[in-house]
């Protein structure tokens, strides 16, 4: 029986590949950037499944070049750039990969809040500008992160980690979650739960985003919620570019209206390189590198290979964010 075909398209863990390899006819895309939207459509014509990257969008326009997809396995938690809705009426299921890089996005999260309240990218910059001159007791001063209140806007997976996170810095935990409230981890961690997202942000030192894009969260933070924040507010984003107004954010900064903020993703990615955000001071923009650990990648790559051969296979893979689709069938 002849072995399916699937594309993979970006290189990732060894392992990874290795065992999509010994079950299928694997193309695998070797350039370091995505392949343009016109070769992705050719490459897909004649697969059975596709393991993509949330750089590929997996739209109608893509399922109608490929009519034999059987399966869509997103190395990314995140499927925003996957048209899951479509893909569920056509039968294709859709994987992704939860789970594995939420402590991962954690400590980045943190990577950002430490830096941004205590100016560690400003102060490299400084530094190697040959800035550095003496010791001054006015220089680069920064917020404590230690016994500050923590807001965290959306509490799933990786914001409840981000919440444990704080409790050896002692701080104060605030969130709101649009969509439940926690109250066994409020318990367990002391977390207090605020209904209202102005009086949340109002009363947080940092504030740290951790909801997925969706069309309600899309610019949910803009200029009326940086004005509900304290002027010294440090403001952090490791979820998705598109839920922060970016304009709002540099009036915001340039203003004072925030103290500084720390981005893992920007709209678009990557950010353009005459983006007002890139003349500040007092922001820190990472290229989304919140997953970015070996083990973390190596554990997202293998979870995606397993998703796609179960797909490809007819069963429900490991981690599907559309199971109905086989169920159906
Ligand atoms: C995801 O998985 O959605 C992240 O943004 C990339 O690791």
């Amino acid at each position: 029986m002849a072995r399916p075909r699937v594309f993979v398209a970006r290189k990732m863990a060894q392992e990874a590949l290795d065992t999509i390899a010994q079950e299928t006819e694997m193309d695998l895309w070797e350039g370091e950037l995505p392949p343009p939207r016109d070769v992705l459509l050719q490459k897909v014509q004649d697969i059975d499944g596709l393991l993509s990257l949330l750089t590929d969008r997996v739209d109608a326009e893509l399922m109608d070049a490929t009519p034999k997809l059987k399966v869509v396995s997103n190395m990314a938690v995140g499927f925003d750039n996957i048209d899951v809705p479509e893909a569920t009426r056509r039968g294709i299921v859709v994987g992704n990969t939860p789970g594995v890089l939420t402590e991962t996005t954690a400590d980045f999260a943190w990577s950002l809040i430490m830096a941004t309240g205590r100016r560690v990218a400003e102060g490299d910059r400084w530094t190697r500008s040959g800035k550095w001159k003496t010791w001054g007791p006015m220089i680069l001063l920064g917020h404590d992160i230690h016994h500050a209140t923590l807001g965290i806007v959306g509490c799933g997976r990786i914001g409840l980690e981000v919440a444990k996170r704080a409790r050896g810095f002692d701080m104060k935990v605030l969130y709101h979650d649009a969509i439940r409230r926690k109250p066994e981890e409020e318990k367990a961690y002391g977390l207090e739960y605020v209904p209202d997202l102005y009086q949340m942000l109002s009363r947080a030192d940092f504030v740290t985003v951790h909801v997925p894009l969706t069309a309600e969260t899309r610019h949910m933070i803009s200029s009326k919620e940086f004005a509900a924040m304290k002027k010294t507010a440090i403001f952090v984003n490791t979820s998705r570019g598109p839920v922060v107004d970016q304009k709002a954010l540099y009036e915001a900064l340039k203003s004072g209206q925030i103290f500084a903020a720390g981005l893992d993703v920007t709209e678009p990615e990557p950010i353009l390189m005459d983006d007002p955000l890139l003349t500040l001071e007092n922001i820190t923009i990472a290229p989304h590198i919140a997953s970015a650990s070996v083990a973390t990648r190596t554990k997202m790559a293998n979870m995606a290979a397993a998703n796609l051969l179960a797909g490809l296979k007819g069963v429900t893979p490991p981690n599907c964010v559309n199971p109905e689709v086989l169920r159906k069938k």
